[in-house]
């Protein structure tokens, strides 16, 4: 099962599952792309469109990714979202909205799988990021969502390891997907659409300087390979690892 399988790195996941003959049921909101998805593959994709700040669907959600093809055998929590806002520009409701899809979703649903994963041995990568352990400017509660998924991850996997279930966390640097692509606006702020673009890709080229490896961004198929890699892994759990391009040392 994956989360935020519609674009950016899920999709990326999703099409590397599939690439080894694999199954996915496939989550996120956009019915137009999810429905293609399983239109081109129709015994192997499964696709659960679904809102992810209405928590209260998740148990249901997870009832049906079971019976897609009668068992789950690892769980991608992918789905993420991202508010650039500076200090003075937060309000409760994007800090509720931030905390729903990207801590609470990843825990119901690891809760609400736990016990099909136990009987497969199987497997839940948590998609973190570097700003959870790094920080940046206008990114105080995305961080902060994820710096709690880094602790929801060590927490889960120290108590389903007796249960055989391995529970990682995988940190990217910055990705080009569309998630970098919202311009980076002070409040009151407003652009022209040609001014949109121009900020847009000044921010990418600023981000991917940052990275000491190539000094460029990272692709969603490199990070989906490593969360492929994690969620194989036998002998790993409660695990951050870092995908980044050599971020972290700058
Ligand atoms: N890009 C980066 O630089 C970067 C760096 C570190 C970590 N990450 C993390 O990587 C993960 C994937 O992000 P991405 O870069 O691939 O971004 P993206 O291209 O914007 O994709 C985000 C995904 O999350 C889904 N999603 C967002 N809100 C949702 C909601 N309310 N309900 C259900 N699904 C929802 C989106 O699907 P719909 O719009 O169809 O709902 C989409 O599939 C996120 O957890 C993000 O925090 C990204």
């Amino acid at each position: 099962m994956v989360t935020g399988a519609s674009r950016g790195i899920g999709r990326a996941t999703v099409d590397a599952i599939l690439a080894r003959g694999g199954k996915v049921v496939a989550v996120a909101r956009d019915e137009g792309l999810l429905g293609a998805l399983q239109a081109s593959w129709p015994n192997h994709v499964r696709a659960l469109p679904a809102d992810l700040q209405h928590l209260d669907r998740i148990p249901e959600l997870a009832g049906r990714a079971v019976d897609a093809f009668g068992s789950v055998d690892g769980l991608v929590n992918c789905a993420g979202v991202a508010r650039y806002e500076p200090v003075g520009a937060i309000d409760l409701a994007s800090v509720e909205a931030q905390l729903r899809v990207n801590l609470i979703a990843p825990l119901f649903f690891s809760q609400a799988l736990a016990l099909h994963l136990r009987a497969s041995g199987g497997s839940i990568v948590n998609v973190s990021s570097t700003l959870s352990e790094r920080a940046a400017p206008h990114t105080v509660v995305y961080a902060a969502t994820k710096a709690a998924l880094n602790a929801v991850t060590r927490g889960l996997a120290l108590e389903l390891a007796s249960s055989g279930v391995r529970v990682n966390a995988v940190l990217p640097g910055g990705v080009e997907t569309d998630m970098l692509r919202a311009p980076r606006l002070q409040p009151g702020e407003t652009l022209d659409p040609g001014e949109i673009e121009a900020r847009v890709a000044s921010q990418l080229a600023g981000l991917a300087a940052l990275h000491p490896l190539g000094g460029r961004l990272g692709t969603p198929e490199e990070v989906a390979a490593v969360i492929l890699s994690v969620l194989d892994q036998t002998w790993q759990t409660g695990s951050l690892v870092t995908i980044d391009g050599g971020l972290s040392l700058a």
